[in-house]
């Protein structure tokens, strides 16, 4: 079976471009075939992946029908640059705008269990094509600046793309992202969020640290950069596993827990699969 997964927020910097790299790193290690797709203009992903800024094609020609998707995958990402925002302009006057990422990676599908799409940090054209691809979505909230009225205008989106186009899209997970779990303001963020989308919540909260903006810049995944601080993707990463229907793949992520974690750390946590 395969799935993509679009990861998305109603605006920029609520982390969806670090649980895309992380998820797509752990999943990996875990046997997963792996697809990543950049549909941000502005490239985070293909940088956190270390794609050469100057690979070609990338999603900006595959959208714009001059290349095919499987020419455009460079080291398990189909990479993304300013040009996206062109072939965005170009794809809003065309007929099937919406229904042209879903068209173009049909034939690449097949080859992975997991495609996951980085969304851009706007609810328009591209965000809906990813919608429109995937048969699930994680909505990725900053705890700090939270706003019950910005996940509605994602939830529109969400809600648009799946009554018009994609019947079968499911929200997979809410994520509560780049949390300082001290505060009362993150406490009570992960309360409404509970409320609005009971069951839905990701018990698996991601805690703020420096180390992911240090592991962006070195282009190196979090389980790399800093093992400790991975604690929090591999649970998450068990979620989704889980709520994916394959709780087969839980023993993997448990012994790449055991292996990657310091000791300190795995003697504060529980084994996945325990959430
Ligand atoms: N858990 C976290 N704690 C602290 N900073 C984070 C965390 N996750 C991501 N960041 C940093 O916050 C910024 C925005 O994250 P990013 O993943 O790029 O979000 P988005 O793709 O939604 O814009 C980046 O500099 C990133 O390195
Ligand atoms: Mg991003």
């Amino acid at each position: 079976m395969s799935v993509t997964i679009s990861v998305l927020s109603q605006k920029g910097g609520t982390g969806k471009t670090t649980t895309v790299r992380s998820l797509a790193d752990i999943l990996s290690r875990i046997g997963f075939d792996v697809l990543a797709i950049d549909a941000d203009p502005q490239g985070n992903l293909s940088d956190y992946f270390d794609v050469d800024p100057e690979a070609q094609p990338t999603l900006g020609e595959v959208l714009a029908g001059q290349a095919r998707a499987a020419d455009a995958i460079h080291d398990g990402v189909i990479p993304a640059n300013l040009g996206l925002a062109e072939a965005e302009l170009v794809l809003a006057g065309k007929i099937g705008r919406e229904v042209t990422l879903r068209n173009a990676l049909r034939d690449v599908k097949r080859r992975y269990d997991v495609v996951i799409i980085d969304c851009p940090p706007t609810l328009g054209l591209l965000t809906v094509n990813a919608l429109v691809a995937s048969t699930h979505a994680i909505l990725s909230t900053q705890a700090q600046h939270f706003s019950l009225q910005g996940v509605e205008q994602a939830m529109e989106i969400f809600n648009l793309a799946r009554d018009t186009l994609n019947p079968e899209l499911e929200l997979l997970g809410v994520v509560l992202n780049i949390a300082n779990m001290r505060t009362k303001h993150a406490k009570q963020t992960l309360e409404a969020l509970d409320e609005r989308f009971p069951g839905k919540v990701f018990d698996s909260v991601i805690r703020q640290s420096i180390a992911y903006a240090e592991s962006a810049e070195r282009a190196v995944p979090i389980l790399d950069y800093k093992p400790d601080r991975g604690v929090d993707y591999l649970g998450l990463t068990a979620e989704v596993v889980t709520r994916l229907g394959m709780p087969e793949r839980l023993g993997r992520l448990e012994q790449l827990r055991l292996d990657t974690l310091p000791a300190r750390v795995l003697a504060e946590t529980e084994p996945v699969g325990t959430l």
